[in-house]
C-alpha cells in the first residue's frame, strides 16, 4: 500500500542528484507526483535531522510537497512533527541534511515574506487589541501600511473575528486566540502556510471554519503543510499526507491510495463456536475480538453478504453486522508502534 518514492526531475533550485543518491541510499523518501513531473516543490527535505543531545528528534527525513498540495503531517506525541515545522521556518538549525521552501535555502530572507506559519505554543502579546497585534505582525512582515490595513480586515473576517477587532487579547478565548493565530499566519497572503495544530482549541463550529478556510486556501492555488492529530479532520482536507514515528516517515502517500477501498465489518455474533470463529478469521483477517464481537478486514463489498452466509450457516446468530471504510484512524494505529515516550 505504501507508495513507493518518486525521484523530482531537475527542477529550478531542487537538489535532484542529492535527492536521487540519498533515495537511493535508502532513505524514507515522500514525494508527489507533480514533484517526479519536474515542478519546484512548494516545501522540500533532503535527509533532514535534528538531535537534541543523544535525543534523535528527527531521523533523516526526505519530503517533498507540490505547490497547491494540502500536505498532512501526523504523528503521535513527540514523533518530530513540530521540531520539523521549526526547521523550515528557520528558528532552529538541522543537525544535518538540507531543506528548500519555494526553491531556497530555509532563512532566505526573500522566502520569508512569502510563508505564513502558525506555531504550536503561539504567545500572544496579550495587553494589545486584536487589530494592533495584527498591525504589529503585518510590520514584522514589512507590509506597507495600506496594505496592511486591507489584509488584517481580510483575515479578521476569515476567522469570525470582525467585531472582535478593538478588544484586547486577554479577554479572548482560547479558541478565540487560536483564531487568531490563523489570522496572522494568513496576514502576507503567503504562498505557503504552515500550521502547527490549528484547530486542537477549537469547538466543532470553529473546527469546520478552519476546514472550509484551508479548502479556500487550496482553491486560490495555496500549499498547506498541516500538523495535526485530528486524524479525521485531516481525513476530509489533505490530499497527502505523511505519518511521522520517532522522527521516522512509517507511511506516506495520497490519502486516497493509502486508504484504498478496504472495508472492515464489525459483527455482533450469538452462538459463535470456535468453528465459525475459526472459518470467519481464516478467510477474512480478523482486525479485533471481543467476546462476540468480530471485526474483518474485507476486500470487496461482495464479502460483506458472503461473511453474513457463513454465519448463518456455522449456526450463528447474527445481531448486528457494521460495514464501514477503512479510516485515517486505523491506519493510523496500525503503523505507529506506541504515543510519547
Ligand atoms: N528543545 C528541546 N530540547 C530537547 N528535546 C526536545 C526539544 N524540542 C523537542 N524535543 C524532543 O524532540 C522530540 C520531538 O518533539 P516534537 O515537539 O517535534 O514532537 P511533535 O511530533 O510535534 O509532538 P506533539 O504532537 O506532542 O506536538 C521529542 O522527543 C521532544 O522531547
Ligand atoms: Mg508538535
Amino acid at each position: 500500500m505504501d507508495a513507493k518514492p518518486q525521484l523530482s526531475r531537475d527542477g529550478e533550485g531542487s537538489p535532484s542528484r542529492e535527492r536521487h543518491e540519498a533515495l537511493e541510499a535508502g532513505s524514507a523518501g515522500v514525494s508527489s507526483g507533480a514533484v517526479a513531473a519536474g515542478i519546484t516543490p512548494a516545501v522540500e527535505t533532503l535527509n533532514l535531522r535534528k538531535s537534541y543531545g543523544q535525543q534523535v528528534a528527527v531521523a533523516g527525513l526526505t519530503l517533498a510537497v507540490s505547490p497547491g498540495e494540502i500536505f498532512g503531517f501526523l504523528g503521535p506525541n513527540g514523533a518530530g512533527k513540530s521540531t520539523v515545522v521549526k526547521m523550515l521556518m528557520g528558528l532552529i538549525f538541522p543537525s544535518g541534511g538540507t531543506a528548500r521552501l519555494l526553491g531556497r535555502p530555509i532563512g532566505d530572507p526573500a522566502v520569508k515574506a512569502r510563508i505564513g506559519f502558525l506555531p504550536e505554543h503561539f504567545r500572544f502579546h496579550e495587553w494589545l487589541q486584536a487589530g494592533e497585534f495584527l498591525e504589529f505582525h503585518g510590520s514584522l512582515y514589512g507590509m506597507r501600511p495600506d496594505r496592511r490595513r486591507q489584509r488584517i480586515a481580510e483575515v479578521l473576517a476569515l476567522v469570525g473575528l470582525t467585531n472582535r477587532v478593538k478588544d484586547r487579547l486577554h479577554t479572548f478565548s482560547k479558541g478565540m486566540l487560536q483564531r487568531i493565530g490563523v489570522a496572522q499566519a494568513l496576514l502576507n497572503d503567503p504562498e505557503i502556510v504552515f500550521l502547527d495544530e490549528p484547530t486542537s482549541a477549537l469547538d466543532p463550529l470553529g473546527r469546520r471554519e478552519v476546514r472550509d478556510l484551508i479548502r479556500k486556501l487550496k482553491a486560490q492555488g495555496k500549499t498547506v503543510f498541516l500538523n495535526s492529530h485530528l486524524l479525521s479532520e485531516v481525513e476530509m482536507v489533505c490530499d497527502r499526507v505523511a505519518i511521522l514515528d520517532h522522527g521516522r516517515v512509517v507511511r506516506h502517500g495520497l490519502l486516497r491510495d493509502l486508504l484504498g477501498n478496504g472495508q472492515e465489518v464489525e459483527l455482533q455474533i450469538g452462538n459463535l463456536t470456535p468453528a465459525l470463529r475459526q472459518e470467519l478469521s481464516q478467510r477474512y483477517g480478523l482486525l479485533h475480538a471481543d467476546g462476540a464481537t468480530l471485526t474483518l478486514a474485507v476486500a470487496v463489498r461482495e464479502d460483506i453478504p458472503a461473511i453474513a452466509e457463513i454465519v448463518i450457516r456455522g449456526g450463528g446468530r447474527l445481531y448486528g453486522l457494521t460495514a464501514r471504510r477503512v479510516s485515517l484512524e486505523d491506519l493510523f494505529v496500525s503503523v505507529v508502534e506506541g504515543g510519547a515516550e
